[in-house]
């Protein structure tokens, strides 16, 4: 029987399966079924950073007229008041009680200053982990983008200071300088990266010449980009790296693992599907496929397909396809 166990974060986990922070994770009803259904771990649905700060009540009142379309989207689902942060705490405490896996928070956050004793309540909870949910629109035109890695570093170290859980912080795809950005991560007390978040999708409505949000499920076609920059992080990085986006088979995952993940978040598998089952059929798939090529544990693969050397010009970091765009000639 092959042997699924790795770690992630500094915790044990029995196979490389993590439910990603979504509507599946919202509550500790489906983070049951999620356990019963072999997910080795959960990020539970991120709480805003304007959720702590404010009274829900209150946030609904003045979502009106928002500008922030992420936060009126994520709002949206859990209001009125389900996902306040006293709320949020006791949910955490109870997933504990009753999951039997770890359980990591997330906080969708711009800046510590205002949370920061939020993070030690979550510590207090009884989570396992805490994920940074660095999802920004950069849309201020006189910010560069050296201000706003600085930025995002220096709150990654404000909450590494203040918690002793370990850190893990979620990327989205559009960082110039990747590794070198993850190195400072690293520095700042991140345990792992998680590449990467979706943006919601917004959307034209040609008729009502209107925009509207998207449904935004993932298919298998997203998960190259994810293996490219798994692939060319791991041999430069000492910290965990998970893969979000496009996980939604057992060959899905297991080239994840081989591009160098230590586990792979699934979101959108579990929403097509509107059950847990896919867990299980994710979990089936893997152990087949490491049967069939005579791997006995995740160790045996994990990382092959990393790069070594980022210079000479082969494999990941080739961005133009010199051989298939003539052979398309
Ligand atoms: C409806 C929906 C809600 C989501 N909510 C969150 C969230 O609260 N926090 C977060 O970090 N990611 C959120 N995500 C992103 C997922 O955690 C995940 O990173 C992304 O969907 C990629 O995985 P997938 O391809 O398996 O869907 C959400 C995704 C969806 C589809």
């Amino acid at each position: 029987m092959a042997d699924l166990k790795t770690k992630y974060l500094g915790l044990a986990l029995e196979n490389p399966l993590v439910a990603a922070s979504s509507p599946i994770t919202s509550s500790p009803g489906k983070v049951e079924k999620l356990a019963e259904a072999g997910v080795a771990a959960v990020v539970v649905k991120s709480i805003f950073e304007e959720q702590i700060v404010a009274d829900v009540s209150g946030m609904y009142a003045s979502l009106k007229g928002d500008s922030s379309a992420v936060a009126l989207e994520y709002l949206q689902a859990d209001l009125p008041g389900r996902l306040g942060p006293e709320k949020y705490l006791n949910n955490i405490s109870e997933m504990k009680k009753s999951a039997g896996i770890p359980i990591i928070a997330s906080v969708n956050c711009l800046s510590s200053a205002k949370w920061i004793d939020y993070a030690r309540k979550i510590e207090d909870a009884g989570a396992d982990a805490l994920e940074l949910n660095l999802y920004q629109m950069p849309v201020d035109p006189l910010i560069t983008s050296n201000q706003i890695e600085q930025s995002q570093a220096a709150m990654v170290k404000d909450v590494t200071d203040a918690v002793k859980l370990p850190v893990t912080v979620k990327l989205s795809r559009q960082y110039t300088a990747l590794i070198r950005f993850v190195r400072e991560l690293e520095s700042a007390g991140a345990r792992g990266v998680v590449l990467f978040n979706r943006f919601l999708h917004v959307d034209i409505n040609l008729d009502a010449e209107s925009v509207f949000y998207a449904p935004n499920y993932s298919t298998s076609g997203i998960l190259p980009d994810q293996l490219r920059w798994a692939a060319l992080t791991r041999g430069f990085v000492d910290c965990d790296i998970a893969i979000s986006g496009g996980i939604h088979s057992g060959v899905d995952m297991a080239k994840a693992l081989m591009a160098g993940a230590d586990v792979g978040y699934v979101c959108s598998a579990f929403m097509i599907n509107k059950d847990f089952d896919a867990g299980r059929i994710i979990l089936g798939e893997l152990t087949a496929w490491m049967n069939i090529k005579g791997y006995g544990s995740l160790r045996e693969f994990q990382g092959k397909l990393k790069e070594t050397d980022l210079r000479d010009g082969q494999g990941f970091e080739r961005a133009q396809y010199v051989k298939a765009a003539t052979e398309l000639e």
